[in-house]
């Protein structure tokens, strides 16, 4: 049975099965995130339900789990297609921007996984980190969310990271139904074009939420004293 998981299309199937994972979170993420757009008060109850919700709370060691399994295979199957084929040949299929990104795909998941360490630092590490930590959770998420996109430098190291990410989720969306067996010659032209759909609107409302916060296009947020979504340690006290 290991052997399975040990074989090339084992091994592929795996990164497909996890990437298709991964794609699921980002659309639930996506789809809280943009409620930011809508209001303080709802950002902070979606927030909210992912805090309490049972399934939520389930699924995210579940989602690190996938992270972690999606780049073990994903450097297994580098570093082998690297010793077999050392002199890199051109992928003939599809067009320019997925012939690119397939083939700088580990380069580009090492880089989403970059930008993603410096998200979590933003944003994690001051929300549920600090429930293991004993620290003092940020309060307000929206007003943490608004301090951090409306520095700049913020906004900029985000919009980067969404590039790569489009590049990434161009080639792994249609590669992850590939791998698994449901596609055939017919629909891989058809794949292709819904995974650049797919890419393009995921990146586009998350590059909204950001020029939304950056370009000060949110109203003046009931602060409650917080400036910075962190409220002072002796407000938090109860
Ligand atoms: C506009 C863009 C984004 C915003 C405003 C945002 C916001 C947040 C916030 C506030 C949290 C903390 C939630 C909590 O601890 O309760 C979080 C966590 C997280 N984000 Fe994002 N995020 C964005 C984009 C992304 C993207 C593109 C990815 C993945 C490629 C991502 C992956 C994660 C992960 C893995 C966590 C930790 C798990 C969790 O707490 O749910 N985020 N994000």
């Amino acid at each position: 049975m290991a052997n399975i998981f040990l074989s090339s299309i084992g091994k592929k199937l795996v990164m497909s099965i996890s990437g298709l994972f991964l794609m699921v979170f980002l659309v639930l993420h996506l789809c809280i995130n943009l409620s930011a757009v809508v209001s303080q008060s709802a950002y902070n109850a979606a927030c909210e339900f992912m805090d309490t919700n049972i399934f939520i709370r389930i699924m995210v060691p579940v989602l690190t789990l996938g992270v972690v399994v999606h780049i073990i295979f994903a450097t297994i199957i580098t570093l082998r297609n690297r010793k077999a084929r050392p002199v890199k040949y051109a992928v003939g299929t599809g067009t320019k921007a997925s012939t690119w990104a397939s083939r700088n795909m580990f380069v580009l998941g090492l880089i989403v996984l970059g930008f993603l360490a410096i998200h979590l630092v933003h944003f994690w590490a001051k929300m549920q980190l600090q429930h293991f930590t004993g620290g003092v959770p940020a309060k307000d998420p929206y007003l943490l969310v608004k301090s951090t996109l409306e520095n700049p430098i913020n906004a900029a190291i985000y919009l980067a990271w969404f590039a790569a990410l489009w590049f990434h989720l161009c080639h792994g969306f249609w590669s992850a139904f590939q791998s698994s067996g449901l596609n055939n010659s017919r629909w891989l032209s058809r794949l292709q074009v819904a995974a650049k759909a797919f890419a393009t609107l995921v990146v586009a409302g998350l590059s909204v939420v950001v020029l939304y916060f950056a370009l000060g296009l949110a109203p003046k947020a009931a602060a409650g004293g917080a400036s910075h979504g962190v409220e002072p340690k002796v407000t938090l006290v109860q």
